[in-house]
């Protein structure tokens, strides 16, 4: 079986959030169960020129973006076993950041009818077009609109997937035609709300449709989680599914990351010691074994579910020995936030501001605790790095949250969980999970056993093979 992944951002080339990590994971999980699964995505100005040396030329095409013709260009490069393509037009591309400009539609629409334009050039015809979030979601619509009966485009069958359902690819009706190349007799397929909506197109035109986790494909279907898509997604809830994410547990490793202080592993655990000790140097904290140390890594979002944690941490600071460190950049009320906090708490609070790869690792490897208490969440990643490395989430029971994590009260499961979106609730589960911090034995029974959680992507990727093979 062969797959092409369509993705607008993936590990090593480009990467603004989880979906880069999926599509450059997920594929070489595939091909290791014998699918030939190759990615595709935009060649933005970030790519950096070490990768663009690994790049080889293929071919220049125009490609219709109504009625304009527009130039592609297609390069293949090789990453982590699997084939990679990028789809080059500097005006598109060529931006200081992947989205939020003005014609993000356009680009998109460009990448979207650009995939289906290069398929004869490429070095196999897919059984399947795997399509993410809204960036590639016009291409189940364009398949079945415009090429499904092409010669050579036969019986080719596309899936679907809702990595965050709050990014829907909303615009005005009046740029279907000038834009998106859709006539009239095609408007349904997208329109909804009195808007065009790029998501909706392409759950109506998908052959499946999936999301990042069981209870993620539940929750979207109730008016609290679907940004306004639940009727549709009720409708269409006959090919709709859920399939947890793994995580790339070879570049996770706490035994062999090169990133970490001093690597450790489930038989040999003692290194987590001196990264807790030489993370407490880094951040200015003072160093102590004795002390519970809480991480925060994370977007500084509103859903990430800061509110709450605005609400108590004060307080929980003030009367508890105890160090938080916090990663991360967003809205500037949560930042300046944790810049109050640290003035107020100098020897307690370690904060960076921004998105640094290889300091994060550094805090999953020498923190105790990690802390996600979300609003919502599709898959979540950070809290199965969080367990890969032998740190204990605390978490909201919402979407993957809920599936990866399970409450440790039972006297088996691997973190801390409340249900209610509520601050009181979190600061519950803190103080429980500090309470089992200071029991010495138990938490070593705990770290151990989240060191040796399997979040691997191998049950995942047969999920999607078995899905992939349902689809006649
Ligand atoms: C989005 C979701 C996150 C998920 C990731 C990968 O970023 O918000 O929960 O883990 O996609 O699917």
């Amino acid at each position: 079986m062969k797959v092409l992944y369509v993705s607008s951002e993936a590990y090593p080339f480009a990467a603004s959030g989880g979906l880069a990590d999926v599509a450059g994971s997920l594929p070489a999980a595939l091909r290791k169960r014998r699918v030939s699964a190759s990615v595709i995505m935009p060649l933005y100005g970030c790519v950096t020129d070490e990768m663009r040396s690994t790049m080889t030329f293929i071919t220049n095409i125009s490609v219709p973006v109504s009625w304009r013709m527009q130039y592609c260009g297609l390069f293949e490069a090789k990453a982590n076993g699997v084939t990679y393509y990028l789809i080059d037009n500097e005006y598109y591309f060529k931006r200081d950041s992947l989205y939020g400009h003005f014609d993000d539609g356009e680009r998109f629409a460009f990448f979207s009818r650009a995939v289906l334009e290069v398929l004869p050039y490429l070095a196999f015809k897919p059984d399947i077009i795997h399509c993410n979030d809204w960036q590639s979601a016009l291409i189940p619509v364009y398949y079945s609109v415009y090429y499904a009966t092409r010669p050579g485009y036969e019986n080719i069958k596309t899936v679907f997937t809702i990595h965050n359902i709050q990014y829907q690819g909303i615009y005005g009706k009046e740029i279907l035609g000038d834009v998106f190349g859709l006539g009239e007799e095609h408007a349904s397929l997208v329109e909804f709300g009195d808007c065009v909506n790029l998501m909706k197109g392409a759950i109506e035109c998908a052959n499946k449709v999936t999301t990042v986790s069981n209870t993620y494909a539940e929750e979207i279907l109730d008016p609290w989680f679907s940004h306004g898509l639940h009727p549709i997604l009720q409708e269409r809830h006959y090919k709709l599914s859920g399939i947890l994410n793994g995580i790339d547990v070879i570049s996770y490793d706490p035994e062999t990351d090169k990133n970490v202080f001093e690597n450790y592993s489930a038989k040999n655990p003692a290194g987590k010691a001196v990264n807790k000790e030489k993370l407490q140097e880094y951040f200015n904290l003072p160093v102590r074994a004795d002390v519970p140390v809480m991480a925060i890594i994370s977007r500084l979002v509103s859903h990430k579910g800061f509110d709450l944690v605005k609400r108590i941490m004060w307080e929980l600071l003030g009367s508890t020995d105890m160090q938080l460190i916090v990663l991360g950049s967003g809205d500037w009320e949560y930042e300046n936030f944790f810049w109050e906090l640290k003035n107020a708490f100098p020897d307690k609070v370690g904060l960076k501001v921004g998105f640094i790869p290889a300091l994060a690792r550094k805090i999953y490897a020498g923190a105790d605790l990690f802390l996600m208490p979300s609003k919502s969440e599709p898959c979540g990643l950070s809290q199965m790095v969080a367990l890969r490395y032998g740190t204990i989430p605390i978490v909201r029971e919402t979407g993957g949250l809920k599936d990866t994590i399970t409450d440790s009260g039972d006297g088996v499961g691997n973190g801390f969980t409340f249900k209610s979106y509520d601050a009181y609730d979190m600061l519950d589960a803190i103080r429980r999970s500090l309470d089992a911090y200071w029991n010495r034995d138990y938490f070593n029974t705990l770290v151990e056993r989240a060191l040796k959680c399997d979040n691997s992507w191998s049950k995942s990727a047969k999920e999607y093979i078995d899905l992939y093979k349902s689809i006649d």
